[in-house]
């Protein structure tokens, strides 16, 4: 399509590629567009995500006990910091002196930084805006000052393993000799909790995963009516993880970019996966990229882990 930018270009072809392969699946970071944005923040405050209040829960108890280990004025380096309300818990219990928030999100970052500014004025803060899969750049600091990186919210189950590796192996050698690294691992636990946690009752995972459509309608020239696809939500027993799909309702043709995809009736878009670990399977993915579990604080049902890896 003429007139496109290269990254537009990038997604299109992406889309494309997902979408006539063998069984057809979408890229997760569609899903982060201001809408899908607005609608993560919705599903992080059902009653079914337990996730991210469980998480939050957690981390109070966590920074007293990363008090003894990380020396005051240290640099947080937060992948994937949509908004700094995980970090914020960390700021005063760990004296923290430099903000470093890594998110693909820019709006986002430009916010967190003008939220920064007002209420917390000592901290020194350097967004970077950055896929933090890819190599980048972190903020160049004295070789003494102490770095800690935080990745929340069990953001490393939406890789794969080998992706998984490769990002903990990066951050490693980013962060730095001796540098530990924070972060929110979602546990195994029974079907009953997983799958209302993917398909809540009022529906706000359902649109999520659906906005997708309505994001490639407006951004890669398609026509799909998201009306005619469903919300799925499945456990793979083999891969331990949770599956998102779109599954068409009716066999239907839809135009994406120029080119006409056919669907089955029944047939998915496989959307995402959320890999959930057991303590020992996370524990020796982390011993793959060069990590040991340091220490590691469930809540009291064991629904979610935040691990210290160094
Ligand atoms: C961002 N990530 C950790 C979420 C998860 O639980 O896998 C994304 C999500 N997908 C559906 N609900 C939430």
């Amino acid at each position: 399509m003429p007139g496109l930018a290269a990254a537009e270009h990038a997604l299109i072809a992406e889309v494309l590629a997902g979408l006539t392969g063998p069984r057809k699946t979408l890229p997760p970071k569609l899903f982060y567009d201001e809408a899908g944005c607005t609608l993560f923040g919705a599903i992080t405050r059902t009653p079914e995500y337990y996730l991210t209040r469980t998480e939050r829960a957690l981390l109070p108890r966590v920074a007293a006990a990363l008090g003894k280990r990380i020396p005051p004025q240290a640099m947080l380096v937060e992948y994937g910091a949509s908004d700094e309300s995980k970090a914020e818990l960390l700021f005063s219990p760990l004296r923290i002196a430099t903000y470093v928030p890594v998110d693909i999100a820019t709006s986002a970052l430009a916010k967190l930084a003008g939220r920064m500014r007002i209420r917390h004025q000592a901290i020194t803060v350097h967004p970077v805006a950055a896929n933090f899969l890819a190599p980048f750049r972190l903020p160049t600091t004295t070789a003494s000052t102490p770095r800690l990186g935080f990745f929340p919210g069990s953001t490393i189950g939406n890789l794969g393993h080998g992706e998984a590796v490769e990002f903990l192996r990066r951050a490693r050698l980013a962060l730095g000799l001796g540098a530990p690294l924070l972060i929110g691992v979602d546990l195994e636990k029974p079907l009953n909790i997983l799958i209302p946690a993917y398909d809540d009752a009022e529906g706000v995972t359902a649109a999520f995963n659906l906005n997708v459509l309505v994001r490639l309608n407006r951004e890669a020239d398609a026509d799909f009516d998201p009306a005619l696809f469903r919300h799925r939500a499945a456990w793979n027993t083999e891969f331990r993880r949770i599956e998102m799909h779109l599954e068409s309702r009716v066999p239907q043709s839809v135009r994406v970019a120029g080119r006409r995809i056919k669907f089955a009736a029944g047939e998915t878009i496989h959307t995402e996966n959320s890999h959930k670990y057991s303590e020992v399977r996370f524990a020796s993915l982390a011993a793959r990229a060069g990590w040991r579990v340091a220490e590691s604080w469930t809540d009291p049902n064991r629904l979610f882990s935040v691990q210290l890896l160094i």
